[in-house]
């Protein structure tokens, strides 16, 4: 594998197959670690700082936790905080941190803003979600896939729902990796074209598919994966009575399932709106690891973090 150290993190499109598994099973592998009590202090007197413009529970936390463990340390700097949120320039916050940090994470509307900051850092920059993409979300889930079947190429993933950041990082990742990926959603909520269209190219070379659908039903068909997400994301709020009914055919629920294979995997990138989205039954069933996902965001950043900051 290339050597990552120094690579920004920003989208799955930037990184070959073969990175994205080299770093899966590098998590694997920290996670084995952790576990058994191992020290990995790859990070030793290391900084990460988190530029967080949206709220967060798992990314935040994981991040942090994971920057002690790996024996550095993660700054929280939220937009209230920091003179970015006054109108201090990309270019200029992302040249002065970077002669304190060793690692800029951030979370925040525009995709473009991360490619700036990225532009304007000598560190490496980690995309922590996106309008655009959540491309740290997909390796913790494309690891917890690995460790429940086994295997990634050949698998078919349904995504039912908003075409938002998480379907176009699950649908690029998938394609880079052989997969098969189905997406439903609703006329005016669909993916982004060109995404849809690089995935499509990816899975002609890798063997995978790429099938784009306003069909629930045919989408899921024989699906081993099953994911959704919340039909409003951060900064889409005022949206929500309206998207209520744009997506009230669209909910994941056992009448739904039922076409998948027998053992399916629910997964959902969390949080997620109970009874919306998804049914209950379907979320808290036998088939749900949405908190393998949550966990395995702590290992799958590690080794971003280990690979790219080192
Ligand atoms: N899945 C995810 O990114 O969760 P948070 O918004 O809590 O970080
Ligand atoms: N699509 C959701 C994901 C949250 C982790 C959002 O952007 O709000």
């Amino acid at each position: 594998v290339a050597q990552l150290k120094g690579k920004d993190f920003l989208a799955l499109a930037d990184y070959t197959a073969e990175e994205i598994e080299y770093l899966i099973q590098y998590a694997i592998e920290l996670k084995r670690k952790q576990k058994a009590g191992e020290p990995h202090r790859i990070l030793e007197g290391k900084t990460l700082g988190m530029v967080f413009e949206k709220s967060s529970t798992r990314t935040r936390v994981s991040f942090e936790v994971g920057m002690y463990q790996l024996g550095g340390q993660a700054l929280f700097l939220s937009k209230n905080d920091i003179q970015l949120g006054r109108g201090e320039t990309v270019w200029d916050t992302a040249q002065t941190l970077s002669r304190y940090l060793d690692g800029i994470m951030i979370r925040t509307y525009e995709h473009r803003k991360v490619i700036d900051l990225a532009r304007g850092a000598t560190v490496p920059v980690i995309n922590g979600l996106t309008d655009h993409a959540h491309p740290c979300q997909v390796m913790a889930d494309y690891q917890t896939v690995l460790e429940k079947k086994g295997r990634l190429k050949g698998l078919k993933v349904a995504y039912i729902g908003d075409g938002n950041n998480m379907v176009h990082s699950l649908m690029m990742g998938a394609s880079k990796l052989g997969m098969h990926f189905a997406v439903s959603s609703p006329e005016g909520y669909m993916p982004d074209a060109h995404v849809i269209q690089a995935s499509k190219d990816n899975a002609a070379q890798t063997g995978g598919s790429l099938l784009v659908t306003a069909d629930p039903r045919e989408a899921i068909e024989n699906a081993d994966i099953v994911y959704t997400d919340v039909w409003a994301s951060m900064g889409f709020e005022a949206e929500q009575k309206e998207r209520e009914l744009a997506f009230k055919n669209y909910q994941v629920n056992e009448a739904l399932v039922q076409y998948a294979k027998p053992d399916y995997l629910f997964m959902h990138c969390l949080p997620a709106h109970r009874g919306e989205e998804v049914s209950e039954g379907v979320i808290d069933g036998a088939n749900s690891v949405i908190f393998d996902q949550a966990e395995n965001r702590l290992h799958a950043q590690k080794a971003i973090m280990a690979a790219t900051m080192i």
